[in-house]
């Protein structure tokens, strides 16, 4: 956080409410975020983060002490800023193959290990170690280093958590999918085209094209700004659907801004797109952990604002129940 205006915010969004933490890979940041924080009265906690072989963000973890110390040196002097840890993040492992992965977890843990050590050696204590996320969590587990763990996509597990960071083989479900409606087939039974493109299946250079859920005979063939292309698994074949029919497609949430849950004869999954493109976006709520269902309740309780949430939902609901009569999945919004 470096722009003055926010660091504004942050500061007197950290009076309001109970806790506010920020990393910090920089001296003069922490200086900045110290000096608004005791202007408006507040305190913000700061974890020192380190670059643990990702190369984005963070210090070299032999420059972790120095930053930590300077930060210990505000809070005792009372300037706005309390430091309260460390934190990293193993970006370049979500797709690695699985021993690549639980390798370069162990090789990124080891560096926060070291700098808590380095830290706590100087006398200064590490409350918090944050590392790992939804790819890479059951390796974060078994290392048993971080403290707290900065997970949050593998909750719905989209179509990449579960194929390409192979969520799958730790007993995840895919939670999010697209309903998209064909709009149109070719003649000659080659293609048919669907209303739903990027913008509202998302797209991943990590996880490919979205797949096609329950039917094995077709593959999506490409995907342009609002139209999802889909061509017969087997070329020798026409294509098997007709203007109309609805296809479920697995996908990635990169563009759902809103997501709720809110009641009729079920519970229902919403959401709305940032890309506002067509197309429906589901969750299985089975596959979602309880945390999330609280969430998704809570927020469902601030959508049903009149002019905000229901009658939107409610105009868009019938049509998706009857998309999804017999199906065993919850739903949805068109988006
Ligand atoms: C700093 C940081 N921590 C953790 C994660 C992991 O997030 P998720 O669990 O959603 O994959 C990310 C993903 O971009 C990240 O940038």
């Amino acid at each position: 956080m470096i722009d003055p205006r926010k660091i504004r915010r942050v500061a007197l969004l950290a009076a309001r409410i109970k806790r506010l933490r920020i990393n910090v890979d920089n001296e003069e940041n922490l200086h900045e975020l110290a000096e608004a924080a005791k202007l408006a009265g507040a305190t913000i906690e700061v974890l020192v983060e380190i670059n643990i072989n990702h190369n984005r963000t963070g210090v070299a973890p032999d420059e972790a002490l120095p930053l930590a110390r300077v930060a210990h040196e505000l809070e005792l002097a009372g300037a706005g800023v309390k430091f309260v840890g460390i934190a990293g993040y193993e970006g370049h492992t979500p797709v690695l193959p699985p021993a690549d992965k639980t390798r370069e977890t162990l090789a990124s843990h080891a560096k926060l290990a070291a700098a808590r050590r380095a830290i706590e050696d100087a006398g200064i204590a590490v409350g918090v170690v944050s590392g790992g996320g939804s790819s890479n969590y059951p390796d974060c587990l078994a290392a048993g280093i971080i403290t707290e763990l900065q997970a949050g996509g593998g909750a719905l597990t989209d179509a990449l958590y579960y194929h390409k960071a192979n969520l799958a083989n730790h007993g995840h479900r895919i939670g999010a999918f697209i309903v998209t409606q064909v709009i149109g087939v070719s003649n000659q039974g080659t293609h048919a085209m669907a209303d739903a493109g990027f913008k509202s299946v998302g797209w991943h250079p990590f996880g490919g094209l979205p797949l096609v859920l329950d039917r094995p005979d077709l593959e999506v063939q490409g995907l342009s700004a609002e139209h999802l292309k889909l061509k017969p698994a087997n070329p020798d074949l026409p294509i098997q659907l007709k203007r109309g029919d609805k296809v479920y497609t697995r996908t990635h949430l990169l563009l759902h801004r809103h997501m709720a849950r809110a009641s009729l004869t079920r519970w229902w999954c919403l959401a709305r797109s940032a890309g506002r493109g067509s197309g429906i976006l589901g969750c299985d709520l089975d596959a979602a952990p309880q945390h999330l269902r609280s969430a998704q309740r809570h927020r469902a309780r601030r959508v049903a604002h009149p002019r905000r949430g229901l009658p939107r939902l409610g105009r868009h609901l019938g049509s998706s129940r009857r998309a999804l009569r017999g199906r065993n999945q919850s739903v949805l919004f068109h988006i």
